[in-house]
Formats: C-alpha cells, sequence, structure tokens
C-alpha cells in the first residue's frame, strides 16, 4: 500500500496518522544515515577521553574538534541561542546542561553527553551517560534501567505500531524498577531539522496515540529520575532542567528509523 492508502485505511478506523512531511525519503534517509555515523564517532571518542579532573568545557572541546574533523556541524551551537556545541548534564541535571570552564568532573559524577550533528544538512541526534570513577550504585542501578527503558522501547518498536507503545513500555519499565519518568520533554522528529514533529512520549497508554509508518525517522530519549518526576528550570540561564528533589537523573538517546520490516537505529 501507498502512503495515501495507508491513510485511507487508518483514517477509517479513526487512528491518526503521520504527515506526509513525517515519512523521509530514499535519499533522506542516507543523509541522516551518514550524520549518525559521525554522530556515533564523536559520542565514541567522547568515551574514550572522558575522565575525572576534567570540565565540561573540555567535553565541549572533545566533540566540537572530533566533528569538524569528521566533516561535520555542531547542531547546538546557536540554536535558539544555545552557547556550546554539546549538552553536559550531571548529576540532578536532567538535560540541556551547558558546559563550562568551572564544571569540573569528579569521582563518584554520572553524565549525559548528548551530541547532534548536522551533515550534508542532514541531522542526527543521540546521548550517553557515563559513569565517573566509584559510582553510588542507586545511581548507578538508574543508568542501568535508563538504558533498558530505551532499549526495550525499540525492541517493541514496529512499522505500524502506536506511538503511545513507546512510552507505555519505557513507563512501565522505570516504574518496575521504582523510579520515575519526566514527562515534559520528549523525542522528537528529527532528520531535515533539529526538531520535527512528532513529540515522542515517553509515557501514556498502549495502543494509543498515532500509528507509526515505514520511513519514520525520531529520537526516543527517556529521562529517568531516582525520585520525583518533577523538574525545573534554571532561572539563570533558562536552558538546563533539574530535577525538583536533587536527586539523580538518567537518559539515553537514539536516533531509529522504522524500516518496512523492523528498526535501524541511525545515532547512538
Ligand atoms: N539534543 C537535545 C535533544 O535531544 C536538544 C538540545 S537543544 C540545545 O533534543 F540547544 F540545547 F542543544
Ligand atoms: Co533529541
Ligand atoms: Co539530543
Amino acid at each position: 500500500m501507498n502512503y495515501e492508502e495507508l491513510v485511507k485505511k487508518y483514517q477509517a478506523l479513526g487512528i491518526k496518522t503521520p504527515s506526509r512531511s513525517m515519512i523521509k525519503t530514499k535519499e533522506q534517509i542516507e543523509g541522516i544515515r551518514q550524520a549518525g555515523r559521525i554522530n556515533t564517532k564523536v559520542l565514541d571518542y567522547v568515551a574514550e577521553n572522558i575522565h575525572a579532573g576534567m570540565s565540561t568545557a573540555e567535553i565541549d572541546d572533545l566533540v566540537s574538534s572530533k566533528t569538524k574533523e569528521l566533516g561535520g556541524i555542531c547542531a547546538p551551537l546557536g540554536y535558539e541561542g544555545f552557547p556550546r556545541s554539546v549538552c553536559t548534564s550531571i548529576n540532578d541535571q536532567v538535560c540541556h546542561g551547558i558546559p563550562d570552564a568551572h564544571t569540573i568532573l569528579k569521582n563518584g559524577d554520572i553524565i549525559n553527553v548528548d551530541c547532534t550533528t548536522i551533515y550534508n544538512g542532514y541531522y542526527a541526534d543521540a546521548s550517553r551517560m557515563f559513569l565517573i570513577g566509584n559510582v553510588d550504585p542507586i545511581a548507578k542501578r538508574l543508568v542501568e534501567v535508563s538504558k533498558e527503558c530505551l532499549d526495550l522501547a525499540v525492541k517493541n518498536l514496529k512499522p505500524f505500531s502506536r506511538l503511545r507503545d513507546i512510552g507505555y513500555t519505557i513507563e512501565r519499565h522505570a516504574k518496575e524498577c521504582g523510579f520515575s519518568v519526566v514527562h515534559e520533554i520528549g523525542g522528537h522528529g528529527v532528520g531535515i531539522e533539529f526538531h520535527e514533529d512528532p513529540f515522542i512520549y515517553h509515557y501514556g497508554n498502549k495502543n494509543t496515540g498515532m500509528i507509526l509508518f515505514p520511513g519514520m525517522v525520531f529520537t526516543i530519549e527517556p529521562m529517568i529520575n531516582e525520585g520525583s518526576r518533577q523538574v525545573f528550570l534554571d532561572a539563570e540561564n533558562n536552558w538546563t532542567i533539574y530535577t525538583d528533589d536533587g536527586g539523580w537523573s538518567s537518559q539515553f538517546e537514539y536516533t531509529v528509523l522504522l524500516t518496512e520490516t523492523g528498526v535501524e537505529i541511525l545515532a547512538h
């Protein structure tokens, strides 16, 4: 069935369908795949070089120099005024931490490094957690569970599955493990722009939401908290999100492509 036929079929069933622009062409997919390869190499480079005693500004330097070397552009720099090339979020920072020379990684920290690469005009977005030295067992478990949440969501993802199944799977696992899911920030379509529709919820009811078609490219990036899911925005920099209760937060992010038969991870 072609796009129009699929839309007709699902709309007759009263199910929301993706817009035409959410379905990437072969050429666009290849472009995003290449951006993803660079993004993955940049995160691998961070993994090899991150250590206690370095500043988050040094991580920013690593990301920006490696991305350039590979022919890419760091999407965060200048994005809606974001001042650096990468997001670095430590401990109770949920996301959108801003690298700076005075923030030094220390033993016991957990840090998310979130890279987005533009290559040939195409975007890919992914993030990973890094454990610095000896980490508190609860924080370690949280990091593990946040990765499991993402991997479970991807494992369950299929063409013609429902959008909210992603969040259902994530929140069920997080809660079973005694943790909570941040609701305010979600995944997103990605590829032609940094943030595209649809919004990817990390919570919700199964068998609800838009039907997902092959050719869709989006991120899944659940933020899992140790304690309460409530968060607040840093009033000074207007970017960084923190847990309300000061508890740990952990996040992994992939860019995924829905294929005719399953899922291809384009950036991790
Ligand atoms: N990379 C983040 C995401 O996963 C967005 C960061 S926006 C920035 O969507 F401006 F802070 F880089
Ligand atoms: Co993202
Ligand atoms: Co990201």
